[in-house]
Formats: structure tokens, sequence, C-alpha cells
């Protein structure tokens, strides 16, 4: 295989220095109550997360308006480590109860598809948590590790074949479709179903960007729709058990009870949206990133083994695909001399804490060999930690291995198209291309 240089040399993405901070952003311009905010580029909002760790770490915002949804009082934003690491080892007095996690309210009526033990505290939680934990630990993912090499080795190869100019886009191709397989595959989901469910899961949580879906109306009938189906396929597991998460929620018994349909309809949709939505932006950020970066691309390929653990976790602080999760104080506190009423709603902000300057050595520089990195990507620690992190670590380097061998140049040629949210940080475009074998 020849290198790639003429379609690389035309490459579209702005080049950029290793370690460059962004642009110096004014603190008034650090809104994040705006919806305008919420469309500024990467560059922007990390110049804006950098002006509040460094002058006002701890500020309250109002929960910007989303048709349909209430935004409900403001928040207090914890930008710096410590704070969000701090947080999240204190249920107690940061909780994750009483309904969402994100900062609009869920409506009532589709609260009881759009919760589970995300928004609850121990012990519940813990209890629904253990329903599920076992078919996430390493031993039981090593079980699936080459189902995991298969999907993605036949999407590669599916990929360079149906592209014999060497172009796609690379979240259709490959980022979206190899974490939407999986985790229909764990939930027992068909394959004709996978389709319909990444559209819903699409729809959850990109709400609010104008390529995905603005119409309240849609959003409410797409969790009714895969409330419906959840449902349905957890009956059908009831009288026909299969080897799958959704049958192990259908037969768990708390406290002597099996779960409510509700529940069962609940935890399955918290499983599918997060095993959706996240993994699929590490993996196109770490795309985007070795384009940008291409020394740490030719660092990591020259060993790659070697370097793949380090390399998961950096590609997981530098895209920090979740970029908030919220609590909400069950008594009065104070953090970092401000003070907290009870009731109040707080924001961990995940990607700011992932490039704080107080806690890692060069935050802008991509390094693939960082170490230590105890980034906050997965969460800060405690009992909501992503229960999908090794699972997102396999895939992750399972996915970048298969690009490796099958096609090494591949390289982003444009900026990407990015999801406009708050909550995610995600990409919904990516071309890329690569030279075409022989
Ligand atoms: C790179 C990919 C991923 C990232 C960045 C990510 C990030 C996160 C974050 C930040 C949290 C909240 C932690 C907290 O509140 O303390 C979380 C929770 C969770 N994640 Fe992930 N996640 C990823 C992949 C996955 C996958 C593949 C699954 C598979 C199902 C998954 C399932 C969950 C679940 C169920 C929770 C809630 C856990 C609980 O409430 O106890 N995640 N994740």
């Amino acid at each position: 295989m020849k290198a790639n240089t003429a379609t690389v040399g035309m490459a579209g993405i702005a080049p950029r220095k290793n370690g460059t901070p962004p642009p110096d952003v004014p603190l008034a311009d650090a809104d994040l109550g705006t919806l305008e905010f919420w469309d500024q580029d990467d560059d922007h909002r990390d110049g804006a997360f950098a002006t509040l760790r460094r002058e006002a770490p701890i500020s309250f915002f109002p929960t910007p308006e989303i048709s349909g949804f209430q935004g409900g009082a403001g928040h207090w934003a914890l930008t710096r480590f410590d704070d969000v690491h701090h947080a999240s080892r204190h249920p107690e007095i940061f909780s994750s109860r009483p309904t969402s996690t994100a900062l609009n309210e869920v409506p009532p009526e589709i609260a009881e598809f759009l919760g589970s033990m995300i928004t609850l505290d121990d012990p519940r939680h813990l209890r629904l948590r253990s329903i599920v934990n076992r078919a996430f630990t390493p031993k039981v993912l090593a079980r699936i590790e080459d189902s995991v090499r298969d999907r993605a080795r036949s999407l590669v190869t599916a990929m360079v074949a149906n592209h014999p100019d060497g172009q796609c886009d690379f979240v259709t191709e490959l980022a979206g479709p190899l974490p939407l397989q999986i985790i229909c595959d764990m939930m027992g989901i068909p394959e004709e179903d996978h389709q319909r469910i990444f559209h819903w899961t699409n729809v959850i949580l990109g709400f609010g960007d104008p390529d995905i879906a603005t119409d309240f109306d849609e959003f409410f009938r797409v969790s009714m729709d895969i409330g419906a189906y959840a449902t349905a396929l957890a009956e059908d597991r009831r009288s026909t058990p299969g080897d799958d998460l959704t049958t192990s929620l259908v037969q768990a018994e708390l406290d002597g009870e099996r779960l409510t349909s509700g529940e069962v309809a609940s935890f399955f949709i918290l499983l599918v949206v997060a095993g959706n939505e996240t993994t699929r932006n590490a993996i196109s950020h770490g795309v985007l990133s070795l384009s940008r970066y291409p020394d740490q691309r030719n660092d990591w390929w020259s060993s790659y083994d070697e370097v793949a653990p380090t390399a998961v976790e950096e590609i997981v602080r530098w895209a920090s695909p979740v970029v908030y999760m919220r609590r909400t104080a069950t008594r009065d506190t104070e953090l970092r001399g401000v003070k907290i009423a009870a009731g109040d709603k707080l924001t961990l902000w995940y990607g700011s804490a992932n490039r704080d300057e107080s806690r890692f050595a060069d935050p802008w520089t991509f390094d693939v060999r960082r170490h230590p990195n105890t980034h906050v990507g997965f969460g800060g620690g405690g009992a909501h930690f992503c229960l999908g992190a090794n699972l997102a670590r396999r895939e992750i380097t399972v996915a970048f291995e298969e690009l490796h061998r099958q096609i090494p140049d591949i390289t982003a040629t444009e900026e990407p198209d990015r999801l406009q949210s708050a909550f995610i940080h995600g990409i919904k475009r990516l071309p890329v291309s690569w030279t075409p074998p022989n």
C-alpha cells in the first residue's frame, strides 16, 4: 500500500500545533445559559471553560429553554477537576435524584422511560446496577471480545469494499454502527431493529439539533415508541428467555419483587442510549485527533499494542463525549466558598475538568502516551461511574486496531459536522479518506 499523500495533502481540516491553548474568551462571553453558546465551535467552548476555571470556577447559569422542555431553575456549573471529583463522590450531598441528569426537566409523561438507575441514589441504585453489573466486568467482556472484533473487522472491510475511491463518512460506516451492533447484541435486539434503535437514541440525546429533531412532538413520540418497543421485547423474553441483558432485567428480583414493566423499559433505554451515543463520538474524535496530530498517530501505529491502553484513555479525555451530568443538593452546603442551597442544581463539566491546568500537565497536548491520565471522561468516580467504561475501552481499542491493520493512513478530510448539544460532544459526520488497496 502506498501512502495516501495526495488525499492527505488536500485535507481540509484546520492545521493545529499540538499543545496550543484555545483562544482567550472573556468571562462575559462564557455564558453557558444561552443556546447560542452551544452553537459555537470547540475552540470557543474550550476557551470559555478555561476562563471559567480561572476566574469563576463555580458560577450560576440559567438553563437555556429548548422547545417543549422546561428549563426550570438554573444551575451551579462546577468547572474544575477537584470539584467535579468531590461532587461525584458525595452523593449524600450531591444527589442524582429526583428526575433527570440533564439540565432541562423531562415532562412527567415520559420521565418513566427516561430515568432508571442513573436518576436514583443508593441503595436502590446499587441494587438495580447489580442486575447487569456482571455483564460489564472485564472477565465477562473478554468472552464477547471475539464478537466485538468480528463486528469491527467486518465493518472496516465493508467500508473499504464499498468505497473503492477511498472516501466516505466515517460516522455512517464505522463509528455509528459498531457500538450500535454491540449493545444491540448484548440486549438481544434483532438485527432488523438496529436502525430503529439508532434513530430513537439519536433523537433522545440529539434533540435540539436541527438535523436530528427540534420538534418536541417527535421527541415525545420517539420516547413512547422506544418505551413500547422495550416493553414488548421484555414481554417476549418473559415467555422465551434468551442469553441477553433484557432477559436478565425481566428475571431479576429486587427485595423479592420483579421489576415493573416501566422499570424494565427505562433500564433498557438507559443501556441502549448510553451504549450508542457515547463510544461513537470517542471513536470519531479519535480519528480527528490522529489526523490533526500525525506524529501521535505515527507513535501509536509504531507499537500499536503497547500504546493502545494509554491512547484509548487519552481519546476519552480529549473527546469527553459526555459533556456534563447534573446533580441536586440535598442540603445547604458550601463549595469553594460558594453557598449552595438545598434543592439547587449543580452540573459537573467533565470536558472542562479534563482540561484542568492544575490537574493535567500540558492539558492542550493530545498525547497517546499520557500517563498518569486520571481523566473524568467516564465520570468522577463514585456510585454512578460509567457502567460501560470497560466495554467502551474494548470497542475503541478494537476499532482502531482494525483501522491500523486495514487502512492505516485514514485521515479526516474536512472539519466534522458537530452535534448542537450541551450534553453530548457529538460528531454527526466526519469525511475521511484513505489509500484504497490495489
Ligand atoms: C466513551 C464512551 C463512554 C463515555 C465517555 C461514558 C461516560 C459516562 C459518564 C460521564 C457517566 C456518568 C458518570 C457519573 O454520573 O458519575 C456514565 C454513566 C453510565 N454509562 Fe457510560 N460512557 C461511555 C460508554 C458507555 C457504554 C458503552 C455503556 C453501555 C451500556 C455505558 C453505560 C452507562 C450507564 C448504564 C451509566 C449509568 C451508571 C449508573 O448510573 O450507575 N456507557 N457514562
